[in-house]
């Protein structure tokens, strides 16, 4: 295992050399690199300073992986199916390598920090593994890998937030960003693999973040989206504790940037989020008024058993603060977990009951998979079988589903302001953007472009989406 370097300057020059091959035609050209994310917002956020780290080391980036020298996956490691997922993946550059053996495939992200040097031994493929603390080593790996070694970084840091790596933008609408404030998670859910792979908590500077943002908005930018896996528990402390900054503080510090720019954070931790949040949240009107609040089940035993540290009263209590200072209007997501260890038919009721108390507008829902080296997989048999697992989770979809559309019909008759991120899917002559609430708001085009702010009259909606009239 490497420690973590920082390379000087000469360092880099050297290796912007080496990065520079000579094709067949004898000419020159920068070594290209081609990256492809798994899993959540923060993997899609981490591949975007991985471009900036390569970027600065000479790389080129391409979106063609048959046309790439270094091949890169941004592994997820939460459930089973997001591991096949990437093993799958990796099949299909098999045929490549055999024809170009020089390509490098690297594995970065979570699945690479689970399963380390197991990695390079049981997919055949991987030249290097790279832990998500790990990637301002990469270009040190790849040469290791010209050397013809496999290469491999998992050391998980204490203080590493890339906060001075300014993002490549990949896959950009031009309009919203994801913004990464924080790192690793000091919460251990039983179930959750992300302690294990993303390492301790730690908070980005809030010079950093807002220099960021400011920067994103002088580039068109009209959204950020403040990442970490518990924005609540964002704090941060100057080295002689003379400035404090807190979550609610910071969101505070970005709101003021410009009214132009609008805020939204995820995710937010039930046992953490605060009234402070709460009533920054209502103070400023370009945070968005949406948030995402993971429930995992509605039953206090099995949140004991999880770890969650609430139980079901905690969490309505932090509901009916969202519903009391931020109205009725704010829209409200979930996670939920369907057959974890020893749930009853009256405990995955509950979680049921939990939905319909709140209504929420959207949720993310899975069936639980056991994820080795977790307290809940060392603790717990994973006693629910596949079916009744599928089947709880099936009745917990489509009660979101009730919901997704009982609230989108709420939505109906009002107006709503519409940040325009493009042209919509289904038509050239409808744009497409979102409400403060993170719902979908289609409209026809008329003058109006990418980045405007765009008051919309809902008129109709499916589940999914809202549908209507610009007024003007
Ligand atoms: N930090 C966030 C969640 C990050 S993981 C939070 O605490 O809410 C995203 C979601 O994946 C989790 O909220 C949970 O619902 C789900 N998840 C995590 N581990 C899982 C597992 N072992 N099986 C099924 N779902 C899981
Ligand atoms: Fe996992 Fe819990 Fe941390 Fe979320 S808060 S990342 S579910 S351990
Ligand atoms: Fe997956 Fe890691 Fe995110 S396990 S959900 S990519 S923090």
């Amino acid at each position: 295992m490497r420690s973590l370097e920082i390379l000087t300057d000469e360092d880099k020059e050297a290796l912007e050399v080496a990065r520079i091959s000579v094709d067949e035609t004898g000419k020159e050209h920068k070594r290209k690199l081609y990256i492809e994310s798994y899993g959540c917002q923060m993997n899609f956020s981490d591949s975007e300073i991985v471009t900036s780290i390569l970027q600065e080391n000479g790389y080129a980036t391409t979106s063609q992986y048959d046309e790439a020298d270094v091949i890169l996956l941004n592994t997820c490691a939460i459930r089973e199916n997001a591991e096949q997922k990437v093993r799958n993946r990796l099949k299909n550059f098999i045929p490549l390598k055999k024809k170009k053996p020089n390509v490098v495939v690297g594995v970065l992200g979570c699945m690479a920090e689970r399963l380390k040097t197991k990695f390079l031994e049981e997919e055949k493929i991987v030249d290097v593994v790279a832990g998500p603390d790990a990637y301002r080593d990469l270009p040190n790996l790849f040469n290791e890998v010209d050397e013809g070694q496999k290469a491999i970084n998992v050391f998980l840091s204490r203080d590493e937030t890339y906060a001075d790596i300014t993002p490549v933008r990949l896959n950009s609408n031009g309009v919203t960003a994801f913004v990464s404030i924080m790192r690793g998670c000091d919460n251990m859910c039983s179930f959750c693999v992300v302690p294990f792979t993303r390492g301790r908590e730690r908070s980005r500077d809030p010079h950093s973040i807002v220099k960021e943002c400011r920067e994103l908005l002088a580039q068109g930018y009209r959204e950020v989206t403040l990442l970490g896996q518990n924005v609540d528990s964002y704090k941060w402390a100057s080295e002689d504790e003379s400035e404090k900054v807190n979550f609610a503080q910071l969101l505070e510090k970005v709101a003021l940037i410009d009214p132009l720019l609008r805020i939204r954070f995820s995710t937010s931790h039930p046992k953490d989020i605060t009234d402070e949040v709460l009533y920054t949240m209502k103070k400023y009107e370009n945070i968005c008024k949406y948030i995402h609040l993971p429930a995992q089940s509605g039953n206090s035993r099995v949140l004991k058993l999880m770890n969650r540290t609430y139980d079901r009263e905690w969490y309505i209590n932090r509901i009916d603060a969202i519903r009391s200072i931020l109205g009725e209007g704010c829209g409200i997501s979930h996670d939920m977990i369907a057959g974890f260890c020893t749930e009853t038919e009256e405990e995955h009721q509950d979680t049921l009951s939990l939905m319909e108390y709140v209504k929420y507008d959207y949720g993310y829902m899975f069936a639980y998979s056991e994820r080795p080296g977790t307290p809940a997989a060392k603790k717990y048999e994973d006693d629910i079988p596949e079916e009744v697992k599928k089947r709880r989770l099936n009745e917990i979809i489509a009660l979101q589903q009730k919901h997704s559309l009982e609230r989108n019909q709420w939505a109906v008759g009002r107006v709503h302001k519409v940040l325009v991120e493009g042209t919509s899917k289904r038509s050239e002559d409808f744009l497409q953007g979102r409400n403060d609430q993170n719902k979908v708001v289609v409209f026809p085009k008329l003058h109006f472009t990418k980045g405007d702010y765009v008051n919309v009259l809902v008129k109709e909606c499916t589940a999914a989406t809202l549908i209507g009239e610009a007024v003007i």
